[in-house]
């Protein structure tokens, strides 16, 4: 695994073992979950433990650049394919020669180019704009994406063969909030990493701190809790980060869990845990009804009472 990638969790270590067992076999893999969640590190970690390592790793985000600049960027253009191609230029692809190319935020790439990748992929050959003769090309793609693929083949936005040639193996990388275990070892990780950059000495959270940090939920998942202790500890003059230096939402937590032992009525536990388990099941109510032990109609009444969102 690359260094500091980190996981405990008995999620993360069925992701780490089915990493090792697919990093062997010469097949494309597209990775998905939430943003935050490591999709970066994941593909490194199955380019080195690969029968490729030696060979080139090239990483490559579909997102935010023109349909041209994809296409000169991974495809290169032979000498004069354009009046600004004044010598031919080997494009990423071509250069990964060998090796594994990391193509992120795959799910935006333009049609036209989801084509050319998917000939790329079929006739492992590539030509070069402006080029006639096609190139031998030996790559493995791994492609990721934190958009429902499935939901942009329907839309017409993403090229179903495609999806299927690079879906050859799936890894999806879990949510913070199901795996709050690792939330001890990803903070100690983080305060190591930002009290060497900032030069500071800073070497844990508070109690208080760690009950704050393990009762919430995460939406931006590792990339949000890495944020919060980076800020923390920039902000932390001792050596133990206080709640006070936390953002103020999570501040706010605090009191919820400091009042909330005892305190807090049925129903806003029952409220709670109705929202926990829907969160769990990605809002499958049949799912939900089975975890929760209770017929449709009242999980459907409990959460319009207690206006509970039926989706993400
Ligand atoms: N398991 C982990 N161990 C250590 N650091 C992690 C882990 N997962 C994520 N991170 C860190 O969290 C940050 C975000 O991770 P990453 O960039 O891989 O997210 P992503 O899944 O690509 O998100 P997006 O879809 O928004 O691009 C990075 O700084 C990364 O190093
Ligand atoms: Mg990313």
């Amino acid at each position: 695994m690359v260094e500091g990638f980190i996981g405990n969790s008995r999620p993360m270590q069925e992701i780490f073992a089915l990493i090792k067992k697919i990093a062997i076999v010469n097949c494309n893999v597209l990775l998905q979950g939430e943003s935050g969640t490591g999709k970066e590190l994941a593909p490194r970690s199955i380019h080195l433990l690969s029968p490729r390592k030696e060979r080139p790793f090239v990483s490559f985000n579909c997102g935010g650049f023109t349909e041209e600049l994809i296409c000169k960027e991974l495809f290169g253009h032979e000498k004069g394919a354009c009046t600004d191609a004044t010598a031919t230029k080997i494009g990423l692809l071509e250069s990964a020669d060998g090796g594994t190319v990391f193509l992120d935020e795959i799910g935006e790439m333009p049609l036209s180019m989801q084509v050319r990748l998917l000939r790329v992929i079929q006739e492992k050959k590539i030509l070069r704009v402006g080029g006639t003769k096609p190139i031998d090309l030996d790559i493995r793609i791994i492609a990721a994406t934190n958009k429902d693929l499935k939901k942009a083949i329907e839309e017409g936005s993403f090229r179903k063969d495609l999806f299927y040639r690079l879906n050859v193996v799936s890894l999806c990388l879990p949510r913070l909030a199901e795996r709050k275990d690792d939330i001890p070892l990803l903070i100690s990780h983080f305060i190591e990493k930002y009290s060497r950059t900032f030069g500071k000495k800073t070497k844990r959270v508070s109690p208080q701190v760690l009950d704050i940090l393990m009762e919430y939920d995460f939406p931006g998942n590792v990339r949000e809790l890495e944020n919060i202790i980076q800020r923390a500890v920039a902000l932390e003059e001792g050596v133990v980060i206080s709640a006070k230096n936390l953002p103020s939402d999570l501040q706010r937590l605090e009191f919820r869990t400091l009042e909330g032992d005892g305190l807090r009525t049925l129903e806003e536990v029952e409220k709670e845990h109705i929202l926990r388990v829907l969160k769990k099941t990605r809002y499958n109510k049949s799912l939900s009804c089975k975890i929760l032990n209770l017929p449709r109609t009242t999980l459907w009444r409990k959460m319009k009472k207690y206006d509970l969102p039926s989706e993400e």
